[in-house]
């Protein structure tokens, strides 16, 4: 009995050795054999693979190639910035180790082959700053490994696949800058290990939902500008807590700032303008003491610059018009030293501009034409 029981383990053991032995050898000749393909599709003007990409010695040692230790097999494929034109082949799809895959700045072009989604080893994902067209396959919902996936500066079109919040260990989801339509599919908003999201630049609708930040605890920047998005801020927004970068300008977005604004205290940046917001600007605003740049021209907001702006000292750049803003500058703006830009053009704004503007020696530049300010004091 014991044995046998030797025995079959043993045999067990030989089995198991022979069959991975097998798919290993016979995995290696792929990945050799997809790279090759690969260089075969690819048009190199400046012979970076040329001389580099050759039989005579592993394609671990082969540039933009790292292999694994245990296996030799492909773990990372990085060959971004070199020029490189042609489309990817489905076989890249076969490289069933790769972890990395960055052909960022680059010339490819061509549809995204589905077959990456078998990748599901993967945890970067680089292809920004080519010419790929089509969709987002959705396939990639099966790259359940992926923490950064950055397509962006792209001609990708279509939807955001909703398959793409399957993702639930992706902290950078980057596809800025394509053609991308349709609404954000809600469900990205609860893949609560995200850290970056930017969608800027696309042609994006529908509205954000009032719930967004509820399960976006780590989300540092989240960047919609420049899209169709429409309907309100929500007043949860503050629920993104530690949020350092929120851009949400040029959009069709209606109603006012909220409130709650002034809880995000960590901003650095915040976007705000060419969208329809109407209202005042929230006092709550000079709870942003982090704030560097402050941009809400091109809206509807009326009523007074809150003096509390003069609490934000690292502030250096605030663009506040066109607008119905009216009244004074406020004086409370000289104390803020950093400032280098302050832009309040084609307003209602009224009074002396206040000599305090210029305590600070950051100043650059005061736009506000198109007001009805005096300052004699620059005359003098
Ligand atoms: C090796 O390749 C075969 C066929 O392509 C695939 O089914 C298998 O999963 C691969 N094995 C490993 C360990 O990647
Ligand atoms: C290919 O390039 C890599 C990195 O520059 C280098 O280490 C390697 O020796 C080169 N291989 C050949 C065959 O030229
Ligand atoms: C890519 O092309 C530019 C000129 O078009 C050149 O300056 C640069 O060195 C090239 N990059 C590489 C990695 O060869
Ligand atoms: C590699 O990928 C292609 C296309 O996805 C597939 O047809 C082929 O069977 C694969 N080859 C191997 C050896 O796995
Ligand atoms: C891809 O490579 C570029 C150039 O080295 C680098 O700047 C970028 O951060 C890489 N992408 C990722 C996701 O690491
Ligand atoms: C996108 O397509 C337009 C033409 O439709 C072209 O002018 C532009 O260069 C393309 N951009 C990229 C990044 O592929
Ligand atoms: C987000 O997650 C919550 C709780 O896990 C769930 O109730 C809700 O349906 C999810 N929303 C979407 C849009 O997937
Ligand atoms: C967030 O802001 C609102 C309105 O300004 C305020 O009532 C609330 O107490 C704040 N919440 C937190 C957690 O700071
Ligand atoms: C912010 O500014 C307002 C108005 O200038 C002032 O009353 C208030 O004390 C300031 N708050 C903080 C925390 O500095
Ligand atoms: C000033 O703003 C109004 C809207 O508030 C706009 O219609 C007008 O064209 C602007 N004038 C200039 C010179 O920008
Ligand atoms: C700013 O300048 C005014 C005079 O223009 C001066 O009275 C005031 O003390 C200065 N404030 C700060 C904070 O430097």
């Amino acid at each position: 009995m014991s044995n046998f029981h030797f025995l079959s383990s043993a045999l067990m053991f030989f089995h198991c050795f022979m069959v991975t032995y097998a798919v290993t050898t016979r995995n290696l000749t792929t990945d050799q054999s997809v790279l090759l393909e690969f260089k075969h599709q690819i048009n190199d003007p400046y012979g970076i693979l040329v001389d580099n990409w050759t039989t005579s010695h592993s394609f671990c040692n082969w540039i933009g190639v790292t292999c694994g230790d245990k296996h030799n097999r492909i773990v990372a494929l990085n060959l971004p910035n070199m020029n490189l034109t042609g489309t990817i082949p489905p076989e890249l799809g076969n490289l069933s180790f790769l972890a990395s895959l960055n052909l960022s700045g680059n010339g490819f072009h061509g549809d995204l082959p589905g077959e990456l989604g078998q990748l599901s080893r993967l945890k970067l994902v680089d292809l920004s700053s080519n010419f790929f067209t089509g969709e987002i396959p959705s396939s990639f919902g099966r790259l359940h490994q992926v923490s950064d996936l950055v397509l962006s500066n792209n001609n990708l079109t279509g939807a955001i696949p909703p398959e793409i919040s399957n993702l639930l260990n992706m902290r950078t989801l980057d596809l800025a800058s394509n053609k991308l339509s349709g609404s954000i599919p809600s469900s990205i908003y609860n893949i609560s290990s995200l850290r970056m999201v930017s969608l800027s630049f696309n042609g994006l609708s529908g509205k954000m939902p009032d719930d967004m930040c509820h399960h976006l605890p780590n989300l540092e920047a989240l960047y919609l500008g420049t899209n169709e998005l429409s309907g309100q801020i929500p007043t949860t927004i503050d629920e993104c807590r530690n949020l350092q970068g929120l851009a949400l300008d040029y959009n069709q977005l209606s109603g006012s700032i909220p409130r709650s604004i002034g809880n995000l205290t960590a901003l650095t940046e915040l976007y705000l303008g060419g969208n329809n917001l109407e209202g005042e600007i929230p006092w709550e605003i000079g709870n942003l003491l982090n704030l560097e740049i402050f941009f809400a021209v091109d809206m509807r907001l009326t009523g007074l610059i809150p003096p509390s702006i003069g609490n934000l000292t690292n502030l250096k750049e605030i663009s506040l018009g066109p607008n119905f803003l009216e009244g004074e500058i406020p004086w409370e703006i000289g104390n803020i030293h950093s400032l280098e830009i302050f832009s309040a053009p084609n307003m209602s704004l009224n009074g002396e501009i206040p000599h305090s503007i210029l305590n600070g020696s950051s100043l650059r530049a005061i736009y506000v034409m198109l007001n009805h300010l005096s300052a004699n004091y620059l005359c003098n």
